[in-house]
């Protein structure tokens, strides 16, 4: 029922604090300081959320939502949430991306035992670093079920770069049990036949893919709510909107645009960028962006979402400004507009502050492969058979990820940033991240990282089936 001591507390302060200035960060905590406490309570248990008119999913959810309530703080303030277990089997929350003491990170059986039936676990770290970030249950595949929600810390002072905001919490829904669509997923790659690099290697959402090599998702969610049955976003002339984009999806890269509109992307991660303007961006599983959109083209207008992989978006969310009445003829495909428009590319980001150097990190690089039977590797051990990554307290690391199979590979890294590595010039000066999408077919991303906070973690693929088929090592900073 405990969080931190004081004494955890003060040297997990002191020991971050000095890497976080190494990568640039400064954060506002102080160790002995009075911090204002949010507190959430958060339920887990069986419930029915209406996912359209007339369509009712019996799922798994926080306080009874899909997603879970907005948990949201300043930073600079401490944030406590209550966790009460009504599911009839373990469960854990991850606050993904959040930089915080490892004994908080929400891993069953690493950092904490698994919240029981029937009881109550309190998570409780502070609000350092603003961003947009998520939370998620970290126990098999109960994020695919619904259990997932933002998380939002704001800064402590003004950013300005928007007159409000709007969430866009991105979802694959699965109708049916997860373990169920596993199981299937793992019969379709028999032995001897290459394993995953055929069977597990062709699916990804790709019109005509076999069935077997993806989970049955019936569509897509926004908020909620199927992409096809979405209330209208009305927005007044002048107006910049922040959309905070989520992509909570369990297996789904999505591709986000507004039709009529430019996007300009503003963080990255939670963390800020130089702006860029876009017409569309790829967001992977774990990922955030926030963009900030310039309302000046009167009109009726349509957000877009869906698989990367699919002509369809899935998702359509009317945009109107005041007075127009939604378009009559809904959208059918991506517009060529946007299909064949400036898209995001990390080669495009840079942190807002410019923060960058050289790189002096340890090489590591890790092989991301389809193994046998259905399995999926990192430098060809799949978890839990597989070596931990050890590193000691205050090493600079650079991971070199080396993708070798036919599908994409959103990469995450609990409790750290990193930042990525122009590869042109070899220099440290992309984006700050916690999760990087690498490319199948011999994609190649390096990202660096300091390892400032003590603990076992985790890295892992954020394709919640191919996590769990192995794609996934402990992390140990000692
Ligand atoms: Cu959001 Cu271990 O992940
Ligand atoms: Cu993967």
């Amino acid at each position: 029922m405990s969080s931190l001591t004081a004494l955890d507390r003060r040297s997990f302060l002191k020991q971050s604090t000095g890497a976080l200035v190494a990568l640039g960060f400064a954060p506002l905590a102080r160790a002995d300081e009075k911090r204002p406490v949010r507190e959430y309570r958060l339920v887990a248990g069986p419930a029915e959320i209406a996912v359209a008119p007339g369509r009712v999913w019996s799922t798994w959810a926080y306080n009874g939502q899909v997603p879970g309530p907005m948990i949201r703080a300043t930073q600079g303030e401490r944030i406590r949430v209550v966790l009460e277990n009504q599911l009839e089997e373990p469960t854990t929350i991850h606050w993904h991306g959040v930089p915080l003491p490892n004994a908080m990170d929400g891993l069953p059986g690493m950092t904490q035992d698994p919240i029981a039936p029937g009881e109550t676990f309190v998570y409780e770290f502070d609000a350092n670093v603003p961003g947009t970030y998520f939370y998620h249950s970290h126990v098999g595949l109960q994020l695919d079920r619904g259990l997932l929600g933002p998380l939002v810390i704001d800064p402590a002072g003004p950013e300005g770069v928007a007159d409000r905001e709007f969430l866009l919490f991105l979802d694959d829904w699965l109708p049916t049990n997860p373990d169920d669509a596993l199981a299937a997923m793992m019969a379709v790659t028999t032995p001897g036949m290459g394993g995953g690099m055929m069977g597990g290697g062709m699916g990804g959402g790709m019109p005509g893919a076999s069935s077997a090599t993806e989970p049955p998702y019936a569509g897509y969610l926004a908020n909620g709510r199927m992409g096809t049955a979405l209330d209208a976003l009305a927005v007044t002339r002048g107006e910049r909107v922040r959309v905070r984009i989520i992509n909570g999806s369990a297996a789904t890269t999505h591709r986000v645009g507004l039709t009529g509109h430019k996007l300009t992307v503003t963080h990255a991660d939670g963390q800020r960028v130089a702006p860029v303007d876009v017409d569309t961006l790829v967001i992977g599983m774990g990922e955030r962006y926030d963009i900030v959109v310039r309302m000046e083209n009167t009109g009726a207008w349509t957000l877009l979402a869906g698989s990367v992989d699919a002509a369809v978006p899935g998702i359509a969310l009317p945009v109107v400004y005041g007075g127009q009445q939604p378009s009559a003829s809904p959208i059918t495909v991506w517009p060529v507009s946007l299909a064949q428009g400036k898209t995001l590319s990390y080669a495009g980001l840079v942190p807002f502050d410019g923060r960058g150097g050289p790189s002096s990190g340890r090489v590591m690089t890790l092989t991301l492969s389809a193994g046998s039977n259905g399995a999926w590797t990192i430098n060809g051990q799949a978890y839990p058979n597989a070596d931990p990554l050890r590193f000691t307290l205050g090493e600079r690391i650079r991971f070199q990820f080396r993708n070798m199979s036919m599908l994409r590979h959103p990469m995450h890294l609990h409790g750290h940033f990193f930042q990525l590595i122009d590869r042109a010039t070899g220099r440290v000066s992309g984006p700050v991240k916690d999760t990087v999408l690498v490319e199948p077919m011999m994609g190649a991303v390096d990202v660096e990282w300091v390892a400032d906070n003590p603990g076992r973690w985790l890295l892992h693929c954020h394709h919640a089936y191919h996590m769990e088929m192995g794609m996934m090592r402990e992390v140990v900073v000692e």
